[in-house]
C-alpha cells in the first residue's frame, strides 16, 4: 500500500518523509502557530485528546516557577503552551522519536521559549530534576506494560506536592488507567470528560 510504512509514530528515528505543515491552535486566549511532520504523532492538526487536556486541564499560573514535564511531547504543543503560560518555568518535552524532538525544539524556538525548553531524551533528563507538573497525553500504542512502565518510571519525579495531569481516550482505556494508578497509591480524579477523553488529575 503507498505511504504505509512499518513506522509508528513513537519510532525512534521515522523513515518517513518529513512534510512539515503548520498546525494552528488557540489555548487560553493565546495562539499559536507549530509546525508538525510525517513520522511524529499528529503530523498535521493539534490532536483532539491533546485539545482536550489544554482547554480542561488547570494551566500553570503565570507565576508557577521549577520544572515543568510535557512527557512524551511529539512536535511540542503541550510544552509550548506550557512555556506561554508560565513565563518563569522550565519546562522539559522529553521523547524518544528523535523527529519529534528537532520539531519540539524549533517550535519552543517559534514561540520564543527556546532559552527555557529543554528538549529531551528520556535518558538525557538529569536524575535530579523533579517536576512540579508532568503533562502527558501518554503514547498508548506502546501496549498496557509499557504504558505502565513508563507511568512507574516518570511520575515517582513529581515533586511532594507536585500534580500530574494526563488524557486517554475512554475506548483506549482511560478508566482501567485510572484505576490502575489508584490501585498503584496515587490520588486521581477524573478532572473532567469531553469528546470521549478523560482528564486525569494525579497526585501523591
Ligand atoms: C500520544 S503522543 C502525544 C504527542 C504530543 N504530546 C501531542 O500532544 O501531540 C505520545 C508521544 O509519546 C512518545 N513516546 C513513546 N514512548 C515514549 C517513551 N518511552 N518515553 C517518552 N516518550 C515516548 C511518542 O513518540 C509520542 O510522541
Amino acid at each position: 500500500m503507498p505511504g504505509v510504512t512499518g513506522d509508528h509514530y513513537f519510532t525512534a528515528e521515522p523513515g518517513t518523509a518529513a512534510r512539515p505543515r503548520e498546525v494552528e491552535f488557540t489555548v487560553a486566549g493565546r495562539d499559536y502557530t507549530l509546525t508538525s511532520a510525517g513520522g511524529v504523532f499528529s503530523a498535521a492538526r493539534l490532536d483532539p485528546g491533546t485539545a482536550v487536556l489544554l482547554r480542561k486541564a488547570d494551566l500553570p499560573a503565570p507565576d508557577a516557577a521549577g520544572d515543568l514535564l510535557d512527557l512524551g511531547c511529539g512536535f511540542g504543543p503541550i510544552a509550548c503552551v506550557l512555556a506561554g503560560s508560565a513565563p518563569a518555568a522550565t519546562v522539559w518535552a522529553v521523547d524518544v522519536n528523535e523527529r519529534a524532538r528537532a520539531l519540539a525544539a524549533a517550535n519552543a524556538e517559534r514561540v520564543g521559549a527556546a532559552d527555557r525548553v529543554w528538549v529531551a531524551a528520556p535518558d538525557d533528563v538529569p536524575a535530579d530534576v523533579t517536576f512540579a507538573q508532568l503533562w502527558s497525553n501518554p503514547p498508548i500504542r506502546i501496549g498496557k506494560e509499557g504504558l505502565h512502565e513508563l507511568l512507574l518510571r516518570w511520575l515517582p519525579r513529581l515533586a511532594p506536592d507536585g500534580v500530574a495531569w494526563l488524557v486517554v481516550a475512554r475506548h483506549l482505556g482511560g478508566d482501567s488507567l485510572h484505576r490502575w494508578l489508584t490501585e498503584q497509591g496515587w490520588q486521581v480524579g477524573r478532572h473532567a470528560s469531553q469528546k470521549g477523553y478523560r482528564v486525569l488529575r494525579v497526585t501523591r
